[in-house]
């Protein structure tokens, strides 16, 4: 299949404030894309417009949060009123939560599962329209390495970014007959502002894993799926790694899974 081309390319992308989101908006735009970027601080969206003057595409950007219909519904129709169409929607937005599920108050599960699963399904059932009418239409969801094979301690999380693939790889076959295809980039640890604003976690909470990268390379990477239309791409050796051990002897994996937590556990109480 040939290259998707960035240039004059229509996108809608979310959590473009920070991280991933920051570094593929300003690469789209190098590339020539039109982007309509969107999250909750409107101080980083100012500093993203300010950083990408320079660039040859354009961007647009409309602060507000995800998990409201009324945003939702604002950004939808923002692309029908200029666009009329949209070629690429990449729902990136998403925060995570540590901590033991039996310890987490009520609310943590539901405030995870809005922002990482609920809040992207709805924006895209608003966009499925609009992206009947663009050119080589893609929905491009960032998942995680924790929606292919979970681990202790991010219950709330994993159960999200798990639905989100679940229902990703069903809306691939529903809308294959209209031509817009649904992507998939998991990435594994990521240097960005993730772990600083976790949902209701101790302030104390920590993630291991082994090594990480720059947003800037999850960007590219996340791009090239976009431009080869690759449906699912597990970004890290170490992701990859987990993913197959899980897969292949899911018990010696609980047992390493088991260890780490209890040992990561000890490492942060006195
Ligand atoms: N970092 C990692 O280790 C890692 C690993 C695997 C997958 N991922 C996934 O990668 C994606 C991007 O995360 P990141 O690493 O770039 O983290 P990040 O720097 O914290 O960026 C998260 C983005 O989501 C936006 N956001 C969060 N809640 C929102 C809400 N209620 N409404 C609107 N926007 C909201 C944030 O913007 P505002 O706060 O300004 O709203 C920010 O722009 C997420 O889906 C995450 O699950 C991250």
């Amino acid at each position: 299949m040939a290259k998707r081309r960035l240039e004059g390319l229509r996108v809608l992308l979310t959590g473009a404030s920070s991280g991933i989101g920051y570094c593929m908006t300003k690469q789209l735009l190098l590339g020539g894309a039109e982007v309509l970027a969107t999250a909750r601080r409107p101080d980083r969206l100012a500093r993203l417009v300010q950083e990408t003057l320079e660039s040859p595409g354009k961007l647009t950007v409309i602060e507000g949060d995800l998990t409201s219909a009324a945003h939702r519904q604002r950004l939808a129709g923002w692309c029908r009123e200029h666009w009329q169409a949209l070629d690429v929607l990449v729902n990136n937005a998403g925060a995570g939560a540590i901590g033991p599920f039996e310890q987490a108050n009520n609310d943590r599960l539901r405030r995870v599962m809005e922002i990482d699963f609920f809040a992207p399904a709805e924006l895209t059932r608003l966009c499925i329209a609009l992206l009947k009418q663009g050119n080589r239409p893609a929905i491009l969801n960032i998942g995680s390495v924790l929606a292919h094979r979970a681990v202790p301690n991010k219950s709330e999380y994993c159960a999200a970014k798990f639905a989100l693939r679940g229902w990703a790889e069903s809306l691939r076959v529903e809308l294959a007959p209209c031509g817009i295809e649904v992507l998939m980039v998991s990435p594994s640890t990521t240097r960005s502002e993730f772990f600083d604003s976790l949902v209701d976690s101790h302030p104390d909470a920590k993630s291991r894993s082994i090594g990480s990268m720059t947003p800037e390379r999850v960007a590219q990477l996340a791009i090239r799926a976009l431009v080869r239309s690759k449906r699912e791409m597990i970004l890290s050796l170490g992701g990859k790694a987990l993913v197959s051990m899980g897969r292949w002897f899911p018990g010696i994996t609980d047992r390493i899974l088991a260890k780490a937590a209890d040992a990561s556990d000890k490492a942060t109480k006195p």
